[in-house]
């Protein structure tokens, strides 16, 4: 049934979503030869007038992203003539049988390929027009072929605000669909280090008997904008940093870094074991969040001058089972704040027994190690003495095993090594494995390109299932909604800072010991 002629539809085909991620992916697609035009036709659905070549023109400055790449000019020339443009509304038949009749004129004239009618609807749409588009693509634009085929819709968050409106959003769309037909995006379950996840916990045996309560202290899931919500803030002040990153992109992160081994591979497999880390999750404390608003966030004039919306916050989540009990996944996103980044930060205990490690007890810095020279009968008492002058004030910090997803995609382990020379003392270093080093030349696809043609190809393994979607509402809308009641505050945070200083004080209230002196660097080529 994968054969045959393949028709894809962008709602909101004139909107930022479309022009900015959609097109620019199914270019890419078409580019590197997944989308034939001899089967595939794209059709580009809104409600301006428009023609044709105005829709291509709009889209047309997105699509290139190497001008030096030959031959690029005419490779978008030619996938803009894939492209035709249907005006209509998004609640009433007409526009749709219209589109129906579009596609279908494209089907019937590609019937040589004897396959079958496969319709992919792509909403990039506000998410109040989902339930009319479903309800008019179910009446009007359905495939009909008897040669088989399929009809599927891609969508995107927000999902709803709440557990009761995901639900019911839910409930409305799965009248009209079964569920192997509705592909949730998370987009960040299409990035590379995202999915590598699954092959790094799981064809690894190193990582196997390390990957428990047992080894590890705490995990941070970290994503960082160095920029505010210039353009969105009208948008962005309805939902807030929770709904907009943690709610989604973090969350999943989360499931693939704390889930058990799935079964097998197979998609329904591994969102089995997702939806049960998220049922494992407990709810969430008061005390364990810190919320965020950067100065000058409110001089948007699309933001209500009171508005109370977070756009930094810090939640500690805690998973109640034998693998995870005690141990703080501390999850945090900021808008505009002094580095854009998304990482994962494993953090293991100290060594027990530590014989290279010692706290100074009187100066009152518990965090701050030093390297005590194995001078007979030195130990910590006297710290002082025995301290290897040049390792004063350097700290010695914990394992850490970062996976960073973007940007400078790259993994690396910290370590203890001992410091190159004569002396013994210690330092961190790293084993570093840093993709654009290690795999030069080698282009890694875009999330929503990825994505896409998963879409196509029907495999529904990085997507969001519905009863995940339900358990991840279901551990944030208790928190959501006492911050839209007011009743927990954002604190001022100062553009381009690390957020609130109390963000950093819960981080190590929890557990979190910050290596002082240490920075990893990415290698330079
Ligand atoms: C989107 C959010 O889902 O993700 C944006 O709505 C955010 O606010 C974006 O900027 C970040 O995506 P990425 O891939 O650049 O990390």
């Amino acid at each position: 049934p994968e054969a045959g002629c393949l028709s894809i539809i962008v709602l909101g085909a004139s909107g930022d979503l479309a022009k900015k991620k959609t097109f620019p992916a199914l270019f890419n697609l078409y580019r590197q030869g997944f989308l034939q035009s001899n089967e595939v036709h794209i059709f580009g659905y809104a409600r301006t007038k428009i023609s044709d070549d105005d829709l291509r023109n709009r889209i047309r400055g997105y699509l290139i992203n190497d001008k030096s790449a030959p031959g690029q000019s005419e490779q978008v020339s030619e996938f803009l003539q894939l492209i035709k443009y249907v005006s209509g509304s998004y609640d009433t038949e007409e526009g749709f049988q219209l589109l129906d009749k579009e596609i279908s004129a494209h089907e019937s004239s590609k019937n040589s390929l004897e396959g079958s009618s496969r319709r992919l609807f792509y909403f990039a749409l506000p998410p109040s027009v989902y339930p009319s588009v479903s309800r008019m693509i179910k009446k009007c634009c359905m495939n009909r072929s008897d040669l088989g085929g399929w009809t599927r819709i891609v969508v995107e968050k927000p999902f709803g605000k709440d557990l009761d409106s995901s639900e019911k959003l839910s409930a409305q769309i799965g009248e009209l669909f079964e569920e192997p037909q509705i592909y949730r995006i998370d987009h960040y379950l299409g990035k590379e280090l995202v999915q590598n996840l699954l092959v790094l916990r799981f064809a690894n045996r190193m990582f196997l008997p390390l990957w428990n309560r047992d080894n590890i202290d705490n995990v941070q899931i970290v994503f960082r904008e160095d920029f505010g919500t210039e353009g969105r803030g009208g948008y962005f002040d309805e939902y807030g940093i929770i709904r907009d990153i943690i709610q989604n992109h973090l969350l999943q992160v989360l499931c693939l870094v704390a889930m058990e081994k799935p079964v097998s591979l197979k998609p329904e497999h591994i969102r089995d074991e997702k939806v049960k880390v998220l049922q494992s999750v407990l709810p969430i404390k008061d005390e364990e969040v810190v919320l965020g608003q950067y100065d000058g966030y409110r001089d948007d004039p699309t933001v209500p001058d009171h508005s109370n919306t977070p756009t930094f916050a810090t939640a500690v989540l805690r998973i109640h089972n034998e693998r995870w009990e005690g141990v703080p996944f501390i999850l945090k996103a900021g808008k505009a704040l002094n580095s854009r980044k998304a990482e994962i930060r494993i953090q293991f205990k100290d060594v027990p027994g530590d014989i290279f490690k010692c706290t100074a007890r009187n100066s009152g810095q518990n965090s701050v190690f030093t390297y005590v020279r194995r001078l007979s009968g030195d130990f910590c008492d006297s710290v002082h003495e025995a301290v290897d002058k040049s390792a004063v004030g350097k700290k010695q910090g914990r394992n850490e095993f970062v996976i960073r997803l973007q940007p400078s995609e790259a993994m690396y382990m910290k370590l203890t090594v001992k410091q190159p020379g004569l002396e013994m003392s210690t330092a961190q270093s790293e084993l570093d494995l840093s993709y654009r080093q290690r795999y030069q030349g080698v282009t890694i696809p875009e999330a929503y390109e990825r994505l896409i043609l998963d879409t196509i190809r029907g495999d529904q393994q990085h997507f969001v299932r519905r009863d995940e979607l339900k358990a991840a509402w279901e551990i944030f809308t208790p928190l959501l909604h006492r911050i839209d009641n007011g009743e927990m505050k954002p604190l001022p945070y100062k553009p381009g800072s690390r957020g609130p200083a109390e963000a950093d004080e819960l981080l190590s209230e929890v557990g979190y010991v910050q290596t002082h002196g240490y920075i990893w660097i990415p290698p330079t080529l």
